[in-house]
């Protein structure tokens, strides 16, 4: 029987996870955007309303992330009929935390199931890619990927993409703190220098290299050895208030790392279960420090990625 509509839900996600910028990133399920899309006998692609914690985004379709996404399903499908969706915003704008990937993931997830011949999921990363370009201005799929497969994820490629679920090793967790504040992804960007010095290259490659070979072998000394982002965080931290203060107390606390997550302001640390409680109200009260107000949560860094949740 054909599926008139369908809701899905994306996860929000760290991305870079500190030593892969643009290439790595995890899901969060602790919140996330929802969307459903409906079959329409009038062809393109139209966005209905979009409501929650984030309203004032594009309804035009060609502008926003997820109508973007649908539009270039639509039209590689060369499908029949057209698409209308509700956006339902549950990730914070440019809070750092994937929210038009996840909008763009969700969007893809819903119409997929709409479709005869439903499509597997790596073959729903390029439409999403695209509506996450809307809002970034460029092609990454650091937030896509986690946010539509779920865990730690690296990306390799983007005309031909490759991911990779990468095993995380038991009882590490994320704790994620978003101030209530913004920082644009473009903005965030736009500051960084388009050349990297060449010991800070090989110690990055190595930090990336290690922290990846750590989360295969369970060498949690590796991990923590190795995480550091020696490239964008140096350029990034002051667009964070008290960044090396809050990043400090984290490590204190007994973090194995922490960082930016994506282009912020939301920062993350990751930390073993028994530190997690520690490492979150250590962060907490830095950024109060800084009269802001926090999100927080502590969450698995293994979860899972967008769904079907209504059909
Ligand atoms: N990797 C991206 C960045 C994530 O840090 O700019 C946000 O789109």
């Amino acid at each position: 029987m054909t599926v008139q509509r369908a809701t899905a839900f994306a996860p929000a996600s760290v991305a870079n996870v500190a030593i892969g910028f643009d290439i790595l990133g995890f899901s969060v399920n602790a919140l996330g955007d929802t969307v459903t899309v409906a079959r329409s006998a009038t062809p393109g692609v139209r966005v209905l309303g979009i409501r929650g914690v984030a309203e004032d985004l594009p309804l035009e379709a060609e502008k926003n992330t997820a109508g973007r996404a649908l539009i270039a399903l639509c039209e590689t499908l060369k499908l029949p009929f057209g698409m209308e969706m509700t956006i339902e915003k549950g990730i914070p704008l440019s809070s750092g935390l994937g929210g038009s990937a996840a909008s763009a993931v969700a969007a893809v997830v819903a119409a997929n199931a709409l479709l005869d011949e439903p499509l597997p999921k790596i073959d729903l990363l390029k439409f999403a890619m695209q509506g996450e370009a809307v809002a970034s201005g460029s092609m990454h799929a650091d937030n896509i990927s986690p946010s539509l497969f779920g865990g730690l994820v690296l990306t390799v490629g983007i005309e031909h993409p490759r991911v990779k679920q990468i095993p995380v090793p038991k009882g590490i967790q994320a704790v994620i703190a978003h101030p209530h504040m913004f920082v644009s992804t473009k903005a965030a960007r736009a500051i960084l220098s388009r050349t990297v010095n060449l010991s800070d290259f090989v110690w990055q490659t190595a930090n990336l290299a290690g922290f990846i070979s750590g989360c295969y072998t369970d060498d949690l000394d590796m991990i923590r050895a190795s995480f550091q982002d020696v490239v964008i965080e140096p350029q990034r931290q002051l667009l964070i208030p008290g960044f090396a203060d809050i990043r400090n107390a984290a490590m204190a606390a007994g973090a194995l790392g922490c960082s930016i997550s994506g282009a912020g302001p939301t920062m993350f640390a990751l930390c073993l279960d028994a530190d997690a409680q520690g490492v979150r109200n250590a962060m907490v009260s830095q950024f109060a420090r800084q009269d802001l107000k926090v999100d927080d949560w502590i969450v698995a860094v293994q979860s899972e990625g967008a769904r079907v949740v209504a059909s």
